[in-house]
């Protein structure tokens, strides 16, 4: 006997392994809620146009909110005979209010159903990887604001190149939070548009009112073409995009902070809250959040090249393919959520800088000699000139174990007579950061300017 819900036009069940394969239902019940809101409003618009008495769409959105309620109370459970979540509801809807349960799926399809649902969903979610966004740049404000005259060395190609403020470090991944933050913003516009009532392709012959629907849900608006509406993926393809940017950024401070926390640099101590220990060698002490999240970037890519993959060959409009969407989609949300969270958490009580061990860093390299060169060029020495000049000196300093601020006026004059006794103050570590004053530098001034302008976008 045939179990499915399927017409009858089908005599016989699915071979039992083909049924399993051809199942949604083991991962489509993350989208529960969301299926019942959208079948609530489609019911609520079926009773409004006269398509099903209001007592019918009445008794319709109560037996689905008793289905919501059973959800939740872990009493709703469908098992893979049902193949997805539209289906598991319908039935289950009909058990529980008879057979006016066989109306609710008037004038719609699965197919503009799951968008519908999709959407909901990844509506709800991009909201709260905003917040978490919001929450992973104030870890980073508050250091920020601790440390903006605390000094690292800042680094091209991995060399020492100018010191700079730990502030304009952090704040520089502060920024592509932000960045983060306001492509979520335009991507959740570009989900937020109805896909319900397209019907299976073509629309229907029902008089429904997709504006009615689309309203109820809250989407600003709704998909001007039927075949469109069903078989558009491009707003989850985004948000694999903007995740997957997300993932870059988090992997980046992740390398940093790996970099950082071993023996070679020593500018972080990562505390025992949120590092990890090693079940044989007992002095270590491991970056285990940092790897795993910059591990966990390549899931989110993966998933990113999954569905641009799934999508270039499918002609209009539903293909099963579709089906192959929601995996990646609910487990790139895991998993930015999830790193996120861990690298706030660490950022805000895992780790602390060293800032005797900075300092020092910084005061014990060439890291300012750009800054002799620039001395000699505010003194009218052409720029590349005194470039020269000051690597000339780099090399007999380096030859001498010397280094810059170690050598006697008279050696400075020697190289050029422009040097006075203040080119002692101009390379000071401390100096040479705050001398960076221009828009957007590493100058003390420009980093107090940007914290505050970053909060200020923060706000909205
Ligand atoms: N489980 C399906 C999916 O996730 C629902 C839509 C099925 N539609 C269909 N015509 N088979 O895409």
């Amino acid at each position: 006997t045939k179990q499915q819900t399927w017409s009858d036009r089908f005599e016989t069940s699915l071979n039992p392994i083909i049924a399993e394969f051809n199942a949604s239902i083991g991962f489509d019940i993350e989208l529960i809620e969301y299926d019942l809101t959208g079948s609530m409003a489609h019911a609520k618009m079926l009773g409004l146009t006269g398509i099903i008495t209001p007592e019918e769409a009445e008794t319709l959105i109560r037996g689905l909110s008793q289905i919501r309620q059973e959800y939740r109370d872990g009493n709703f459970n469908p098992g893979i005979e049902q193949e997805d979540v539209h289906f598991a509801v319908e039935r289950r809807l009909t058990e529980i209010v008879g057979d006016v349960g066989k109306k609710l799926h008037t004038g719609r399809s699965r197919n503009d159903q799951v968008g519908t649902d999709i959407r909901l969903y990844l509506r709800d979610q991009i909201r709260q990887i905003q917040d978490l966004l919001r929450e992973w740049q104030k870890a980073l404000l508050n250091h920020a604001e601790k440390h903006i005259e605390t000094l690292i060395p800042g680094y091209t190609h991995l060399q020492r190149a100018q010191p700079i403020s730990l502030a304009h470090h952090l704040m520089a991944y502060c920024q592509m939070a932000q960045r983060d933050w306001e492509r979520l913003e335009q991507i959740y516009d570009r989900t937020n548009v109805s896909p319900l009532g397209c019907g299976a392709l073509a629309g229907t012959t029902f008089p429904i009112d997709r504006h009615f629907s689309a309203q109820e849900l809250d989407f600003a608006s709704i998909y001007e073409n039927s075949l469109d509406g069903v078989s558009d993926r491009d707003f989850a393809i985004e948000f694999l995009c903007a995740s997957s940017l997300i993932m870059v950024h988090l992997s980046r401070i992740s390398e940093e902070l790996i970099l950082w926390a071993s023996q070679e640099f020593s500018f972080i101590t990562l505390k025992d809250n949120c590092s990890t220990g090693s079940s044989i060698m007992p002095q270590k002490k491991n970056p285990d959040i940092p790897e795993l999240v910059r591990g966990k970037t390549g899931r989110v890519f993966g998933h990113l090249q999954a569905l641009l993959t799934i999508m270039k060959g499918l002609p209009l409009a539903y293909n099963k393919d579709l089906q192959e969407d929601k995996e990646g989609i609910f487990d790139t949300v895991k998993t930015v959520k999830g790193s996120l969270t861990a690298m706030t958490i660490l950022m805000s009580e895992g780790l602390e800088f060293r800032t005797q061990r900075l300092a020092e860093a910084v005061d014990e390299d060439f890291s300012n000699a750009t800054d002799v060169a620039d001395y000699l060029a505010s003194k009218g020495v052409p720029f590349r000139e005194a470039y020269n000049l000051v690597g000339k000196v780099v090399k007999t300093s380096l030859a001498a174990n010397k280094l810059l601020k170690d050598l006697t006026l008279e050696e400075w004059k020697q190289l050029h007579p422009a040097f006075e006794s203040d080119i002692y103050e101009a390379i000071k570590p401390k100096q040479v950061v705050s001398a960076r004053n221009s828009y957007g530098g590493t100058g003390f001034a420009q980093i107090k300017d940007a914290i505050a302008n970053l909060k200020e976008k923060m706000v909205v």
